[in-house]
């Protein structure tokens, strides 16, 4: 078998998780799905959610790996259900899929750092235009593919440890910054209000699975990313601080990166509430262009390169999960793997990436006769693997940890490295979690999507 190779200590794991989680769906996706989602009623059921339902999937997902010290398929054959590692093939499927339309958000990310170092900000009124130029945007996106390559392609420590490490505090730097500098902008605090009173009278049952869907998205968890990075994790190494770190980053992030955004929307009196999936894309460069022309095209610059490098160590683990199955599982050398594999995944990209414009109907490839709404097909994509596949996915480790394999089995892993484990009170929350509360919430919101989208 070839060799698999681990992280160097717990800190590399905690920052190639990290930045994993913190990625486009921290600071892409998350401001629009909070307007969409009414706005901080979804902030608040968000964090319930990552908190209470998602940390403990984080840690069975974990620990399945580190026990078995092999990928997302491999690891169920391993403790002795081959049936199982179905939710491990699964959990491919979809990182696959995301991969092919993340790699080309990523794209308008890297063209959009371009724009800004010009200081050219009518981008943001453009911006239809600029994703319907799918011969740039595919210029964009096949660098962002082989960037991803690159890094995996070196390996765990010598490339997603690496980048992980030097991409992740540039990041927070970069956030914390800008988020300081937005407060200091006459209105912003409109925008923070917004963002932090909540008004439950709007919450719905899309507004629940809709928060569930992002926090499983955002964390990458129900599709074996936390599979594949536990199995490079060391026996010594603690489990449950590094899954608290983790979700930390991830929601800390998401968090200060929605603050930022509602207090430059507020600030600029953008009209946020019509942005849609591109509302950072159409209406920061707005935010950008008013700060003058020195610091515009600047914070415009950061923000963009801060927003592509919260990618890319996502797109490395997304990457990750595919190669992993296939250098366990059938032998291939990492380099071949994963220039296989990226250049697959490239390919399924594109109908997502001429679906913006381009060709009109993968631009409207499902129409909501009754909300007389269309859907690209990045959207439906998106639909099926984000907000279904994970978490289906998160539901079946639930069940597959405390009815298949057993809590005690994860209580022994989790117990190497922090042997007072097996008597706290997180590990009774974690069991009682596994058990009931996440599959039935889970069961129930998969359900309701299930019937939602396809009937
Ligand atoms: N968590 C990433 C984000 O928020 O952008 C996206 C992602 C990465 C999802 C890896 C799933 C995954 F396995």
């Amino acid at each position: 078998m070839a060799a698999r190779g681990g992280f160097s200590n717990k800190f590399g794991f905690i920052m190639a998780a990290a930045g994993s989680a913190v990625g486009l769906g921290n600071i892409w996706k998350f401001p629009f799905e909070v307007v969409d989602g009414g706005g901080a009623a979804f902030v608040i059921i968000y964090l319930l959610c990552c908190f209470l339902l998602c940390f403990p999937v984080m840690i069975a997902e974990v620990a399945i790996g580190r026990k078995t010290n092999l990928n997302a398929v491999e690891s169920f054959k391993k403790l002795g259900f081959p049936r199982w590692s179905f939710i491990g093939l699964m959990g491919i499927i979809s990182g696959v899929l995301i991969l092919s339309f993340y790699n080309v958000v990523a794209g308008w990310t890297i063209g959009f750092t371009f724009q800004m170092i010009q200081g050219n900000f009518e981008i943001g009124q453009q911006f239809g235009h600029f994703i319907a130029d799918w011969k740039t945007i595919m210029i964009y996106s096949t660098v962002f593919m082989i960037a991803t390559a690159y890094i995996v392609a070196q390996g765990v420590s010598g490339g997603i440890e690496k980048a992980s490490k030097i991409l992740m505090p540039t990041l927070l730097v970069i956030i914390i910054g800008l988020t300081l500098y937005s407060f200091t902008q006459e209105g912003a605090m409109n925008g923070v209000e917004y963002y932090l009173i909540p008004d439950f009278s709007k919450v719905t049952i899309q507004t629940i699975y809709g928060a569930l869907g992002q926090a499983f998205f955002s964390l990458s968890l129900g599709m074996g990313a936390l599979i594949t990075y536990g199995s490079y994790v060391g026996k010594k190494d603690n489990l449950i601080s590094s899954a608290v770190y983790i979700t930390l980053a991830d929601v800390s992030i998401a968090t200060l990166a929605g603050l930022m955004m509602f207090a430059f929307l507020f600030s600029q009196n953008l009209p946020y509430d019509e942005g849609g999936a591109g509302l950072i894309y159409t209406v920061l460069p707005g935010a950008f262009a008013s700060m003058g022309s020195t610091l515009g095209p600047i914070l415009g610059t950061l923000f963009f390169l801060l927003l592509s490098f919260a990618a890319l160590t996502s797109t490395v683990s997304l990457l990750e999960v595919p190669v992993a199955y296939l250098v366990d599982t059938f032998g291939l050398r990492r380099k071949r793997a994963v220039w296989l594999t990226a250049g697959g995944i490239y390919l399924l990209g594109i109908p997502s990436l001429l679906g913006n414009g381009a060709v009109p109907e993968l631009t409207e490839f499902i129409t909501y006769v009754g909300a007389n709404k269309a859907a690209s097909f990045m959207d439906f994509v998106e639909g099926i693997a984000s907000n279904t596949m994970l978490p289906i996915g998160g539901f079946l480790i639930c069940i597959f940890t405390t009815y298949v394999w057993n809590t005690k089995n994860l209580v022994e892993e989790v117990k190497n490295g922090n042997p007072e484990f097996a008597n706290s009170w997180i590990a009774s929350y974690v069991t009682f979690a596994l058990k009931y509360l996440c599959p039935i919430i889970l069961g129930v919101i998969s359900i309701v999507t299930i019937l939602d989208k396809f009937l």
